[in-house]
């Protein structure tokens, strides 16, 4: 574990003016003793996002994910209530559940078959009656916090954390107004953005994602969709968000009807690991996390929602195969370019009108993570 006297040096200022602020040094994004460090002072305490109440309708109904390196699922009871658990078996530490699904009645390990009750007790442990002491009661899964968030599931492992409503202020009422239907959206894809590994530090897509300087020159195609001279970009301190009006190109990458549902674009950011967005066209959001693979890794793993579970192909192919591929390879770029000898901290691009360039998102980004690691 790092302390924080061994946090790396600031040679040039993180300043609380993002107009005159540098980048975190190169090495928060290349040490594991810093990765180490994020678990505990930010993933270990914070909301991370794991699916949708659609997907746990019903009894028995679960969801899986991570945090960071935690396993965790989601699961409706018999009781009908929402509970959160490491998917991790209390005998020898297999994974209990994969993907999202059903349990019926029991939580089954596939490792040894003990199997647990839809409240996380252990039922059924194969011959253990004559075990010393053993208590079945002593091995129920241990619980984690699961919210609700305009219908989107989120983890939390710590029992103290501030309730989504209080931390995400006016959140809700901006997502509910944008997009209407994201309670009552139907699963229609699992996805991985830039596929299922960016060689990549998480900080590096957050980063990356929180900007839109790099639009313009790195996602033609997009700059084709969206019109960057309306883009812009609002910082709400736990949250940002950028917002894009679709140009009136006669030919786009994917067609766009002048009485799709979306005419324009939005694009949430959640401290620290979720990301909302949907693109001009049929109804149809993404929401995703970004999941720490290791110091240098990482996924950018989630769902695909609409109000029929379909979504529209053309467009699925041009955020899967071009602007996916295409963030991939400038997150994979930097990453290389953190370990340059040539290289150490950046310098923050924002401007004061806070214009759809400025990088005042990422900016506040550096700013929490800092913040975080010196508590
Ligand atoms: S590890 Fe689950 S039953 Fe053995
Ligand atoms: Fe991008």
């Amino acid at each position: 574990m790092v302390k924080t006297s061994e946090l790396p040096a600031f040679r040039r200022p993180l300043t609380n003016d993002p107009t005159g602020s540098y980048t975190l040094p190169a090495r928060y994004y290349t040490d594991p003793a810093i990765f180490e460090r994020e678990k505990t002072a930010i993933f270990y305490r914070t909301w991370h996002y794991l699916g949708h109440r659609s997907q746990v309708a019903n009894p028995g109904d679960y969801v899986t994910g991570r945090v960071a390196d935690q396993r965790v699922f989601a699961l409706r009871g018999r009781d009908g209530l929402l509970r959160g658990f490491y998917n991790t078996c209390r005998h020898r530490g297999h994974h209990l559940l994969t993907g999202a699904g059903n349990v019926a009645l029991f939580i089954t390990c596939p490792y040894h078959a003990w199997a647990y009750d839809t409240e996380g007790q252990l039922r059924s442990a194969r011959n253990c009656d004559h075990l010393k002491d053993f208590r079945k009661e002593d091995f129920g899964l241990p619980t984690i916090r699961i919210e609700e968030f305009c219908g989107l599931l989120f983890a939390n492992l710590d029992p103290k954390a501030a309730p989504m409503g209080e931390i995400f202020v006016d959140l809700a009422a901006d997502l509910r107004a944008r997009v209407p239907a994201i309670e009552t959206m139907k699963l229609a894809r699992d996805f991985a953005f830039g596929g299922p590994s960016i060689k990549a530090n998480w900080k590096v897509v957050v980063d990356n994602f929180v900007e839109c300087y790099h639009c313009t020159p790195s996602h033609p195609a997009f700059a084709e969709i969206l019109d960057m001279s309306k883009y812009r970009q609002d910082d709400h301190g736990l949250w940002s968000r950028q917002l894009g009006v679709r140009t009136q190109a006669n030919r786009t990458i994917y067609d766009i009807a002048a009485d799709d549902p979306m005419q324009d674009a939005g694009f949430w950011f959640m401290w620290p690991t979720t990301t909302i967005n949907y693109l001009p066209g049929k109804s149809e959001i993404n929401v995703s996390t970004i999941v720490p693979q290791g110091h240098e890794a990482s996924g950018f793993v989630g769902h695909q929602y609409s109000p029929t579970g379909e979504v529209d192909e053309s467009r699925f192919d041009y955020i899967a195969n071009i602007l996916g591929v295409e963030d991939k390879d400038l997150c994979e770029s930097v990453q290389e370019g953190l370990h340059s000898l040539g290289f150490d901290q950046g310098r923050i691009v924002a401007d004061k009108a806070r214009s759809g360039i400025s990088e005042h998102a990422l900016h506040r980004f550096h700013l929490l993570v800092r913040e975080a690691l010196d508590a």
